[in-house]
């Protein structure tokens, strides 16, 4: 067998800290498109929980998918497969992204998360390509970091093609600036919020806006968010808005807009 593609890195991981990512990926249309999704959690780290709770979130959508906790470090997937069930399965190996034999061998959705933020950023572009080719036609890469208990989070949804949006995912109350976020982006903005880079220009705007709504603050954080979004989205921003998911404090924008590469 190939030596699996990365390098062990630190293991931490936290109950409950990936909720606003699983809960962005439990609304992706190609998980209920899918007739049994194959969900790869990628890099779960020193415990298996985040696999335990992205397959009991997205069971909830589509009661057929299966979660395979994939780690480079043996010992973390000898933990998983103590607990593993027909649905959820652990696997030895890095980004070729294996996949158990018993499954289908494409893959509908990765998350990668905590993953590359411990790499090199020119290593960024050869590991996505990498799970990229894993995919299903529909199939989405997720890749992005959070704090420690996941009140902040971001993350680049990618197709087998190109990243599509940049997503920030916050917790509102009591946030004093949304470029708080600056400090958990994931690896290929994460050096260029700098002035002159799209990324940081979009999170001066966001900050902008977010002052500028304070007033709504007196209703809810939810309403002062929402109104910062369509002040963005009114000055150009490619900002997708949807209403249901701007409620939970998440901002989706194409990522064409702050891609450091073009
Ligand atoms: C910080 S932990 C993240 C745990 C969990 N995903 C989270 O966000 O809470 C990163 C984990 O990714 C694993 N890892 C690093 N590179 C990897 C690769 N190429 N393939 C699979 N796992 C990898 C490390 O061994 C480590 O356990």
């Amino acid at each position: 067998m190939n030596k699996p593609l990365g390098v062990i890195t630190r293991g931490t991981t936290n109950p409950n800290r990936l909720r606003r990512v699983d809960r962005f990926i439990a609304a992706l249309p190609v998980l209920r498109q899918e007739k049994q999704p194959i969900v790869v959690d990628l890099g779960f780290g020193a415990s298996p929980i985040t696999a335990v709770e992205l397959l009991a979130r997205l069971e909830k959508v589509n009661p057929q998918t299966h979660v395979v906790g994939v780690e480079i470090d043996r010992e973390r997937v000898e933990r998983g497969l103590a607990i593993a069930t027909e649905s959820l399965h652990f696997t030895h190996g890095g980004f070729e992204v294996p996949i158990p034999p018993e499954l289908p061998n494409q893959v509908t959705v990765i998350r990668a998360f905590n993953v590359l933020r411990q790499y090199d950023e020119d290593q960024v572009l050869p590991a996505w390509q990498k799970m990229q080719s894993r995919l299903t036609v529909e199939g989405k890469l997720i890749e992005g970091t959070c704090d420690e208990i996941g009140r902040i989070s971001s993350w680049i949804t990618l197709d087998r093609v190109r990243p599509l949006t940049f997503t920030i995912s916050m917790r509102l109350a009591e946030l004093d600036s949304p470029s708080k976020v600056a400090e958990r982006l994931p690896k290929a903005l994460i050096h260029h919020n700098v002035p002159g880079e799209k990324i940081h220009q979009f999170l001066v705007d966001l900050d902008r806006a977010w002052q500028s709504n304070a007033g709504l603050g007196t209703f809810s954080a939810a309403q002062r968010w929402l109104a910062a979004c369509n002040q963005l989205k009114s000055a150009g921003w490619p900002i997708t808005l949807d209403r249901k998911r701007v409620r939970l404090g998440e901002l989706s924008v194409e990522y064409s807009a702050v891609d450091p590469t073009n």
